[in-house]
């Protein structure tokens, strides 16, 4: 027997959001329709409220973690992965050496609790070459590589194979726009599909988003169209012949790999109270020394001065190795 209110059906919604409202409705149970009554479960008492103790049928959660559907040998749980990426329609998960063999259970598990994903990838290697691009291998669903992500207000269509994209950056992002000024020139040296230029477009004068993967450039071109964000320069081509051709308020330095090799394009393409975002990876044990010791080394080359503004780390990038993001004001002497 389960407590419940017992209210006339006219009444069922207004009384349900009120239950909801004080954290008193029993979601382990299902609410109840008999003739004109409604029989709302409930945790506890409710006092201008008829109580009654009736039968009611448990209530089917919907499972929210595809751990908990997903069909493997117990003793293998322990080694699924509690994260993944969803980009648009697509999941991408990074699927450890012991789960080898439960690939597509894995896949299949999560298109079954996340409504939104049509294919399921997994990772085949590390993110490499100049364009910073991975293996993805199909595992579940339809294989279609192209989708359109939404982040931050904007669209973003692109291919997961073709071009570099990380969701996991979105707040990231959202928290250089709240920088950005009106009227601001900016240079994203490393754009990619544009996740930060279009979005600083809807606030800054105008960005010079640059790539060297002719694939980030079209699918620039295309996501200029679908936000109107007109103002976003795409530029093919390599960030060190671009540099120097414009002068930045804010300079976006999203290639943490090697960033550091191009701190001279960032300088050449900086005037006085130019910002910096710059980002890189670092060793848990010192993140930020390495890359500061370069920014600063590089400044005095430029007869620059440079003040940290911030420095923080993003996420964690390999064992013991973080993704790091430094922001620094450069004046010249
Ligand atoms: C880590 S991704 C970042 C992309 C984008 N900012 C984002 O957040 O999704 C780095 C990008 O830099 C581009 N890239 C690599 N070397 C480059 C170079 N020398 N000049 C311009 N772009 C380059 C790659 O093609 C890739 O799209």
């Amino acid at each position: 027997m389960v407590l419940a209110v017992k209210v006339p059906r006219t009444e069922g919604e207004k009384v349900r959001k009120k239950l909801l409202e004080r954290g008193v409705l029993d979601r382990r149970y299902r609410i109840k329709v008999e003739e004109d009554y409604i029989f709302i479960p409930v945790t506890s008492k409710v006092e201008e409220f008829e109580i009654v103790d009736i039968e009611l049928e448990k209530a089917e959660r919907k499972p929210h973690n595809y751990r908990e559907v997903v069909k493997i040998p117990e003793s293998l749980r322990k080694f699924l992965p509690s994260s993944f990426d969803i980009i648009g329609n697509i999941a991408i998960i990074e699927i450890p050496e012991e789960l080898k063999g439960y690939e597509r259970e894995i896949g299949e598990a999560i298109i079954k609790v996340h409504k939104n994903v049509k294919a399921v990838f997994m990772k085949g290697g590390r993110v490499k070459g100049k364009y910073r691009v991975r293996e993805l291998i199909l595992i579940a669903g339809e294989n279609s590589t192209e989708t359109l992500h939404r982040e931050n207000g904007i669209r973003l269509k692109l291919d997961v194979t073709k071009v570099y994209f990380s969701p996991r950056l979105a707040t990231e992002r959202m928290r250089i726009f709240n920088k950005a000024k009106s009227g601001e020139v900016v240079l994203d040296m490393f754009a990619g599909v544009g996740p930060y230029s279009i979005l600083l477009a809807k606030k800054v004068k105008v960005v010079f988003a640059c790539d060297i993967n002719p694939w980030a450039i079209r699918y620039m071109e295309e996501n200029i169209r679908l936000n109107k964000t007109w103002n976003v320069i795409p530029i093919l081509g390599d960030a060190r012949e671009i540099a120097g051709k414009v002068k930045a308020d804010r300079i976006i330095m999203n290639l943490p790999r090697s960033a550091k090799d191009f701190l001279r394009e960032a300088f050449t393409s900086a005037k006085d109270g130019t910002v910096i975002h710059y980002y890189g990876f670092g060793p848990e044990k010192d993140p930020f020394g390495e890359h500061i010791n370069v920014i600063r080394k590089i400044a005095q080359e430029f007869n620059a001065d440079v003040k940290i503004l911030d420095k923080r780390i993003i996420r964690n990038y390999a064992p013991r190795q973080y993704n790091i993001a430094i922001d620094f004001k450069v004046t010249f002497s």
